[in-house]
């Protein structure tokens, strides 16, 4: 892909990505993807030469899926979690590398669907999920459930719009830090918790 390509597909996915957030904001959660900025601290602590199965909650228009399979080794898998359908499609549509899987799930149900089709515990997890928004019966769903998807010593990466997820991320991460990212639209807060 030319760079004039490739800054046309960019904007169209701003641009599909704006008017499926201000659609069904709630669930969205942002009105752009992440930046590259926050995307390559979101997927630092990935331990690209030796993870074989990556998940993602959120992917949206897919920033941190495209950084992700760039990376990781060919016999990975990467699987992501997308409530939109729209986003789904179009996932499933333009990603066609064979380690990835696009499932139209919440991410609450990600434990079971990784133990259904028998992929055993992820080496790491990447959440874009608006948290802030989920009431919280949801979000301790989600959270109890990335705790028992991941292996020991493996580590869930979450972004926030505001550093106050601390208290809440530290119980079922006592062992876990935060980065600010200032290059983001708002400012990202990324935390990396690492399961005991
Ligand atoms: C803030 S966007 C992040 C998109 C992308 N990762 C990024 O950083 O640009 C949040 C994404 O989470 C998805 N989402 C919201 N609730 C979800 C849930 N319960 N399970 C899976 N995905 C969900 C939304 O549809 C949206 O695509």
């Amino acid at each position: 892909m030319s760079h004039h390509e490739s800054f046309l597909s960019r904007l169209k996915d701003s641009l599909f990505f704006s008017w499926s957030g201000l659609k069904r904001h709630g669930m969205v959660g942002s009105v752009a993807p992440s930046s590259p900025w926050l995307t390559r601290e979101i997927c630092r602590r990935i331990d690209y030469p030796n993870a074989l199965l990556v998940v993602e909650f959120g992917p949206g228009s897919g920033v941190f899926t495209r950084e992700i399979l760039k990376r990781l080794r060919p016999d990975a898998r990467l699987v992501a979690f997308e409530l939109n359908d729209e986003f789904v499609h179009r996932l499933q549509g333009r990603i066609t590398d064979p380690r990835f899987t696009c499932v139209h799930a919440g991410a609450e149900t990600a434990h079971e669907f990784l133990q259904s089709e028998g992929l055993g515990d992820a080496d790491a997890l990447i959440s874009g999920l608006p948290l802030a928004y989920f009431p919280e019966e949801a979000r301790t769903a989600v959270l109890q459930g990335a705790v028992r998807l991941l292996k020991p010593g493996a580590t869930m990466s979450q972004f926030r719009y505001f550093a106050n997820f601390g208290e809440e991320f530290s119980l079922y991460f006592p062992e876990f830090d935060m980065k600010k990212v200032p290059l983001n639209l708002p400012a990202a807060y990324v935390y990396h918790g690492k399961k005991a």
